[in-house]
């Protein structure tokens, strides 16, 4: 037996349509698993990758910005599809402002996509897993923003900060019922997220000077942990926020 493979799993994938989230779902289907996105946008660039690889693709579309749109996409995707294996909790937003200048409305937005839909999805989740007798596993994307303090970026911060808590909490109430809960940290990674510091040659220079692998992470390189965690190898790894950072917490 291939202890690292998805065989026969379903998997739901928060923001599957772009960036990291794409990345993930295209890996986790390669693995074997019936990969199900969630999110706003359409997801068709994923499924043609998807299914290019020899795997199964199918969307839900709701935003994941309010509690009821994420439970209700959840209790949807189990209706369509059956018994849900693992939760990728991906989607997540950023906003760029000087603290002393932040408002409430970019607090919230981040905090209510970040940290409290995440959990309620867990909660969803885990409700149905107990419920169907199932063990699962749970894996939501941190950031380094999980163990650092960042600039011009409190919601995110302590959103990021939240979700590392938060899967320490979960796996401690949640592991004798067979469900692992853990994060993947992602370093620096192209996509839409960190358009803004690509763009300025000055932060793009600080950040690329203190990557020890010398170089911005692709998305493709964060979605073998999430894949690991969510198999079978990793049926004895619950609790911890891994980095996959090209080296940059290290140092
Ligand atoms: N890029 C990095 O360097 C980096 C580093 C550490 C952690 N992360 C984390 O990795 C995760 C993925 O980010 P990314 O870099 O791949 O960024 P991205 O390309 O901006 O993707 C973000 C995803 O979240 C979805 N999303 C945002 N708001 C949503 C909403 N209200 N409802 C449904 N979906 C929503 C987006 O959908 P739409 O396209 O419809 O907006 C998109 O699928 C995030 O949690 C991010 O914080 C990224």
């Amino acid at each position: 037996m291939n202890r690292f493979s998805l065989e026969g799993t379903r998997v739901l994938v928060t923001g599957a349509n772009t960036g990291i989230g794409q990345a993930i779902a295209v890996d986790m289907a390669g693995h074997g698993a019936h990969v199900i996105g969630v999110g706003r946008s359409a997801m068709d660039e994923t499924a043609a990758l998807v299914v290019a690889a020899g795997g199964r693709f199918d969307a839900v579309h709701s935003d994941l910005a309010t509690v009821a749109g994420a439970q209700a996409a959840f209790a949807e995707a189990r209706d369509r599809f059956g018994p849900v294996d693992t939760l990728v909790n991906n989607a997540g937003i950023i906003r760029r402002a000087d603290s002393i200048d932040f408002t409430e409305e970019d607090w919230d937005a981040v905090m209510d996509i970040n940290l409290k839909v995440v959990f309620f999805l867990c909660q969803a989740f885990a409700r149905a897993c107990m419920a169907e007798g199932r063990s699962g596993s749970i894996v939501n994307i941190a950031s380094l923003l999980s163990f650092q303090g960042g600039i011009r970026i409190p919601s995110y911060t302590s959103s990021k900060s939240g979700v590392a808590g938060l899967t320490k909490i979960l796996s401690n109430e949640w592991a004798a019922n067979g469900i692992t809960v853990n994060a993947v940290a992602p370093g620096y990674v192209v996509t839409n997220n960190t358009e803004a510091l690509r763009a300025d040659p000055e932060r793009n220079k600080a950040i690329l000077d203190r990557i020890p692998a010398g170089r911005w992470a692709e998305a493709g390189d964060i979605a073998g942990a999430v894949t690991f965690l969510a198999s079978p190898a990793a049926r004895y790894v619950t609790g911890i926020t891994l980095p996959v950072d090209g080296g940059w917490l290290a140092r």
